[in-house]
């Protein structure tokens, strides 16, 4: 089959094995539904990213695991000892990092749509804010909150993802507007804005989409990206601020069908470092989720009933979208 990895995910006379253990044991021993996550190909998986990059990188290269992508203890802790960071969406992600024993300071919280309630929970943690709006930054300054900030940048172009729905930057997406980050021509303002206030500010983030995985979709965020560093430049030439990191977000697909290829990691990391040459900073960030964990893991069901309709054969299991909900929200 076109999906079977060796080791981790394979068919062994017609029956599905993961990471040597036969799927249908697992069932009987442990009940259906049940998600069964390999942590070895999670860390494969964070190696090889973090690996191909360092090749093209001439300085640090941090990896903020979007936790978003799946948040279950296990796979936190085995990424926590990949001293990897985190890129987290809620307080509620933050304190479960911090649980799994993330350090603090390597959070960097990204919440759009915060409320008073959400900044005051994380009011005593020492993580970064990524400020994607002027009133998330206004209520940082209401509150008191003082953080090391960053700010999450709408480079001004079509965003790139799967669908529509994945799309996360430019003016809007299937006649939708876009929700996320400061737009380009504001960025200036709002961190003066939070510069005349004392906060102290780091880097400049993007994240444009999720779930490319042709050439021509990389090039559609390597565009983005050459815009945000372009506007790093102007950051640092205005405010007289030396940023420490730039971060360009997630969004590296996997195949999901057998016409798809595989990422094109090399591609990817050989040009966004030429790309990152154009700013001097101490590191480079990414923020990959689905990358790391979408092909680590299955949901084993069980067969309840077959039933034939209309000439088709239709399968029914003992399972929903509430345990698989993205195909349907999504329609991934
Ligand atoms: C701010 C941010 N960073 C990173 C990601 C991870 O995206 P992906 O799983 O496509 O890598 C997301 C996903 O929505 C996101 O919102």
């Amino acid at each position: 089959m076109w999906w079977e990895i060796k080791d981790h995910l394979e068919v062994k006379n017609g029956e599905l094995y993961i990471a040597g253990h036969s799927a249908i044991n697992l069932a009987e021993k442990f009940g259906t539904p049940i998600y069964v996550y390999n942590g070895v190909r999670v860390k494969e998986n964070y190696r090889r990213f973090l690996n191909t990059l360092r090749k093209f990188s001439d300085r640090d290269v941090r990896i903020h695991y979007s936790m978003k992508a799946n948040s279950n203890p296990g796979i936190l802790r085995i990424l926590r000892e990949e001293d990897a960071w985190i890129d987290s969406v809620s307080p509620e992600e933050v304190k479960l990092a911090i649980n799994c024993g993330f350090d603090e300071q390597k959070i960097l919280f990204t919440g759009s749509s915060l409320s008073h309630e959400d900044l005051n929970e994380i009011r005593d943690i020492k993580l970064r804010v990524n400020v994607d709006s002027f009133s998330c930054l206004s209520k940082l300054i209401e509150l008191g909150i003082k953080k090391e900030l960053s700010f999450r940048i709408d480079p001004g172009i079509h965003g790139v993802g799967q669908g529509w729905r994945t799309i996360t930057a430019g003016r809007e997406a299937h006649g939708v507007p876009i929700k996320f980050s400061i737009p380009s021509d504001e960025v200036i303002h709002a961190i003066r804005f939070a510069m005349d206030n004392g906060y102290s500010i780091k880097g400049l983030q993007e994240h444009v989409g999720s779930n490319w995985v042709r050439k021509e979709e990389v090039d559609e965020f390597l565009e983005a990206s050459r815009l945000l560093v372009k506007k790093a430049k102007e950051v640092e030439k205005e405010l007289k601020v030396k940023l420490e990191f730039i971060d360009f977000g997630g969004g590296p697909g996997v195949r999901y069908s057998e016409d798809q290829d595989d990422f094109p990691l090399e591609y990817y990391a050989s040009n966004i470092f030429k790309i990152a040459k154009d700013i001097e900073t101490d590191a480079i960030a990414f923020e990959p989720g689905r990358y790391i964990v979408a092909d680590a893991g299955v949901l084993l069901v069980k067969v309840t009933d077959v039933k034939i309709r209309y000439g088709s054969i239709i399968i029914g299991v003992n399972s929903g979208f509430n345990h698989l909900i993205r195909p349907v929200l999504y329609g991934s």
